[in-house]
Order: C-alpha cells, then structure tokens, then sequence
C-alpha cells in the first residue's frame, strides 16, 4: 500500500509510467470502465476545490467505483475538534482510497501515517499539490510532446502557491528543464526548493515572456495572506493579455491550475496557446491512472518520519501546531540545513 504526499514518493519512471496509463485511458476509456468496479474513493476537501474534488470523484466513476464526498470541514467532524490522525483511520474503515486537501501544510504525511488505505494528497496548505503536477506533467508532454530540454517561466504567488513548488520540484528532474521565476519580491520561491533547482529569479514578466517554452501563470493566494493589504497592493503583480501574447514564442503554451482571478484576461482564451482548460481536463485522466496505481499496489504500508527532536515548528500553518501529541520531527536538507519534517519550514 502506497500513499501519495510528495512528488518525489513517484520516481521519474514512474510518472512516465502513469502519463502513459493516462493516453491509453484517453485512447481507450471504455478497457477501463470497470476497473474499480466495487471500490470506494473518499473525497475529503477541508478547503474549497472544484476541479480537484470533481475530477477525483468523477476519475473513480469512470473507473466503475463509487464515490464519498466531504467537501465542506464545517459539515464534518473535524469541526468539533477531531484530530486529522484519528479522521484518517476512520475513513479507511469506509474507503479504499483517500483523496484529502487540508489546510494544514504537512497535513498529507499525518494522515498517511495514520490510515491504513492509500491517502492521496489534494494539496496541504500552502506547501504542495503533487497531484496538480501530474495533471500539469501530462499537459506538458501532450502539447510539447517532451517533458525535457524546456525552459519554464512560474508566474505570480510563488511563495504560498502549493502547485508552482510541486511543478518546479517534479519537472527539475528532467534532462535540460530551467525555471524563470517570476515573481514580486515578497512572493518569491522559498529557498528550500530554489536551492536545489536551475533558476533565474525576475519581476518582469515581459522581459521573461520572449525565452519561454511554458509559461506557467498563478492566482496570488489571498486566503494565505497574513494581512489584507499586502494582497490587496500585489494582487494585480502580473496580468497577461493578447497583447503581451505577442511577445512570446510561436508554440509557447499558456498554463494555469486554475482558478485566475485577474491574471490572464479572457481574451488570451482564444489564443490556441492558451492551454490551461485542456489541462484542467487532463486533471480526470491523470487521476484514473494514479488511483489505479495505488489500488494495485500490494506492498507494506511504510511510514514516514524523520529525527525526533525538541522543537516548535515556527510556522504557524504547519500541521505539528495543531495537531494533538504529534511528535515533532526534522530532516535535514543537501545543504545542511534543519527542516521540519512535515512542512518544510527552516528550524531556527
Ligand atoms: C490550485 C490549488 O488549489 O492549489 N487549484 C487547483 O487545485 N486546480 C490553485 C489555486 O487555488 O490557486
């Protein structure tokens, strides 16, 4: 049994693996139609989601397996005061798999840890939303054809935007990918994944526009936002429109995970670069093959810790802040440095 809480629990050969389940369940759907005829998937979304949830739920109904939904915390028992550990090992006497989005960054590892059905993170917080890579993997192979040699501009909230720290962290794995970071100084990567990837840091998106192959644009996630006047100030930092479209390259294509707010103007849709609803519709595909994966995977449950150690994660979204008697945990990173095991955050 095989849970999914990072990009990096696939291998790149796996990924290839399920980008190519995917074609042939696009190919063919109906090889699939039953295949998980009499399996329950659990769709927990602690936090607003639409082609998340939607795309996991109907993922399972076009395998032929059916599916639970708790789509609000307010209508579950997390509200009156469950822990994540104990709402985990519940939903396994229920399901056989588990997609779940948390608000809570490291969130995924504590219910992995604590179910005894393959969890499948829907994104924890502000932290990572591998399963939005996968979708974004797949989108990048079918329109480049190639998922090596591209130089990537990620534009917007690079800082509490969990899909551009999953994407950079999945795609520096291939052969000749570079980033152009794109970003209001406030809203820069955090260095834990800058570090460890071939990057150029910008705040001008047109300067960035004419060299890229993709251009992968995000919402300013205001819901992260500590006050409302920083979002408000940089919540218009970068708005693509037709007219800045012709500065990029001829077969640049145009991604978003979805929802924009304001920062691609709907007259960018009609351009045939704009790829960001075929990837949202490559969102259900991409899942078939991930829950198949994990439903036929047959090995021991491993579960994931690090160094025990006396110490407050000094982020205040962490999942150890909230959690009860969660034990604190660290790791530490190429560069030496501490990082609490569940978010990331540096150990001061
Ligand atoms: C993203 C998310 O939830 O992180 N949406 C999605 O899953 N497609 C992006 C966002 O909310 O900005």
């Amino acid at each position: 049994m095989r849970s999914l809480t990072d990009v990096y629990d696939l291998s790149v050969e796996e990924t290839k693996e399920l980008c190519e389940k995917a074609l042939d369940i696009i190919n063919a759907p109906e090889k699939y139609r039953d295949a998980c005829k009499y399996k329950k998937l659990a769709a927990v979304f602690f936090e607003p989601s639409t082609r998340t949830r939607l795309s996991f739920e109907a993922a399972m109904l076009d395998l032929g397996g059916s599916v639970l939904s708790v789509s609000d915390e307010k209508s579950s028992s997390a509200a009156k005061g469950e822990s994540l550990s104990d709402t985990a090992r519940m939903l396994s006497l229920y399901a056989d798999v588990i997609a779940m989005r948390h608000p809570r960054e490291g969130a995924a590892i504590v219910a992995a840890n604590a179910a005894s059905v393959p969890i499948i993170t829907a994104g924890d917080g502000g932290h990572a939303h591998p399963t939005q890579t996968l979708t974004d993997l797949l989108t990048i192979y079918r329109e480049k054809g190639k998922l090596e040699g591209l130089k990537i501009g990620v534009c917007g909230d690079l800082l509490y935007g969990r899909t551009a720290h999953s994407l950079i962290r999945a795609m520096s794995r291939y052969e000749g990918v570079s980033f152009v970071l794109i970003s209001p100084r406030e809203l820069r990567l955090p260095d834990y994944i800058r570090r460890d990837v071939s990057c150029v840091e910008t705040e001008s998106l047109d300067e960035a526009l004419p060299q890229l192959d993709v251009l992968y644009m995000t919402r300013i996630q205001r819901e992260r936002f500590r006050d409302a006047q920083s979002y408000e100030r940089l919540k218009d930092s970068y708005i693509l429109t037709e007219s800045k479209m012709r500065r990029a390259k001829k077969d640049c294509i145009i991604m978003h995970p979805l929802p924009r707010v304001n920062e691609i103007s709907v007259d960018v849709d009609r351009d045939p670069r704009a790829a960001y609803f075929r990837q949202a519709g490559n969102g259900k595909f991409i899942r078939m093959a991930l829950i198949l994966k994990l439903l036929g995977d047959s090995s021991e449950k491993k579960e994931l810790h690090g160094e025990k150690g006396a110490f407050i994660c000094k982020n205040s979204r962490c999942i150890t802040r909230t959690e009860q008697e969660l034990p604190r945990e660290y790791k530490t990173d190429a560069h030496g440095v501490l990082r609490c095991f569940y978010c990331d955050a540096e150990i001061k």
